[in-house]
């Protein structure tokens, strides 16, 4: 039985200031807009309007934009996805401290929002693309079990169609942290309309930014209603609380930000491709990089690369030297973190992949030249470890 210390042991933090050392050129999740002077005439609108949050027009237009996207019937802006999944499971009105299975390959916000909801965690282990196992959730499931949140890492999907099954057979409410997955498609069509709800994230590092901010999808009326509520203190009126609720608005400035990004969706998507394939072709074999499969459409906003697990340090390492920051994008694991560290699941998959990952700089400010320099490096560094 592993304890809490031979975890800590495995760890290895990477210096804050090795990465300002180096002063990468190239980083990870760099943020980008394509089209700054329509957000510009947007924010001088909400200047001129004088409306700059609670439920203004840019919000309002930002969901019902999302909500074509998505194919979804509600679409709920919030100020993070971190708040938007809390949310989700607060309205959700699961039983206090009934469980909630969730995979450890994940950010952290996924298992936070649980355990902050009164919820206990389950961890289940995950695919070799690093997707929730779907044969594991069957395991796990017990009478104490309300929920499966299920995470859609890395611009993939997980098997959405046979979640929704194991979840309505064992009555289950299902959950999908999709803060990875605006604009991926699945055969049955885009994220947006599975389970209970989806939950976007519009961080700075994203796909659609609105510096920070959240989106949740529901095809649930009466999820939505409560979700309205809940992000605005309970407010149903001027002076009528209806419910416990937070506050969890999104600006309009946030708003104006994520619509001007989302109205570009396809052509981040379409460069992003590119650079997906330039590395694809460029990165040497054993690495290899995670790809979507034939019947999924990705937004590739990750480029994850498994690289042998003794050569992954010392590439991490070469990269930065050269002025390319990747990341360890999931590490340690959230099994291995300090508030989850004592617990005893076993989790071989995602060791494993914790230990192989890395992800590459993509995004608008990532050329195919750059892809090229940056996969040449990757290449030099990993030679040199066999
Ligand atoms: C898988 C996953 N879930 C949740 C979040 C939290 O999103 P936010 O920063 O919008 O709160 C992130 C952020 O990176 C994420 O990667």
């Amino acid at each position: 039985m592993m304890t809490k210390t031979d975890r800590d042991a495995t760890v290895k933090p990477l210096a804050m200031s090795s990465v300002s050392k180096n002063s990468p050129r190239y980083v990870v999740g760099r943020p980008g807009i394509l089209n700054q002077q329509r957000f510009l005439e947007r924010v001088q609108d909400i200047l001129n309007s004088g409306w700059h949050t609670n439920d203004g027009p840019m919000v309002q237009e930002l969901e019902s934009f999302a909500a074509a996207r998505f194919d979804v019937r509600n679409c709920i802006s919030v100020a993070n996805a971190t708040l938007g999944l809390e949310l989700v499971l607060q309205c959700l009105r699961l039983p206090r401290q009934s469980k909630v299975i969730v995979p450890s390959f994940t950010f952290v916000a996924s298992a936070h929002s649980i355990v902050r909801s009164d919820l206990q965690l389950v961890f289940c282990d995950v695919d070799e693309r690093g997707l929730v196992d779907c044969d594991e959730i069957d395991r796990l499931i017990d009478d104490e079990t309300s929920a499966i949140m299920a995470v859609n890492i890395y611009g993939l999907a997980c098997d959405t169609e046979r979640l929704e099954y194991i979840a309505k057979r064992n009555r289950l409410a299902l959950v999908f942290d999709s803060a990875h997955g605006i604009g991926v498609r699945t055969q049955f069509g885009p994220l947006g309309g599975h389970g209970n709800a989806e939950v976007f994230s519009l961080h700075a590092t994203k796909i659609i930014s609105g510096f920070e901010g959240g989106l949740i999808t529901t095809n649930s009326q009466d999820l939505a209603n409560a979700l309205r509520l809940a992000r605005n203190f309970g407010f149903s009126g001027y002076d009528c609380v209806a419910s416990i609720g937070t506050n969890a608005k999104l600006s309009e400035i946030h708003a104006a930000m994520a619509l001007t990004n989302f109205e570009e969706l396809d052509k981040a998507i379409a460069h992003n491709a590119t650079i997906f394939a330039t590395y694809l072709e460029a990165v040497k074999t054993p690495a290899r990089l995670i790809s979507p499969l034939a019947n999924e459409s990705s937004n590739y906003q990750y480029v994850a690369v498994k690289c042998p697990a003794q050569s992954r340090e010392r590439i991490l390492e070469h990269l930065l030297q050269n002025g390319i920051f990747a990341r360890r994008y999931f590490y340690p694991g959230v099994h291995r973190m300090e508030p989850y560290g004592a617990r005893l699941e076993k989790l071989p998959q995602t060791d494993l992949l914790c230990e192989q990952i890395l992800c590459l700089p993509t995004g608008q400010d990532i050329s195919i030249a750059d892809a090229e320099y940056i996969a040449k490096v990757f290449n030099s560094g990993l030679e040199q470890t066999f």
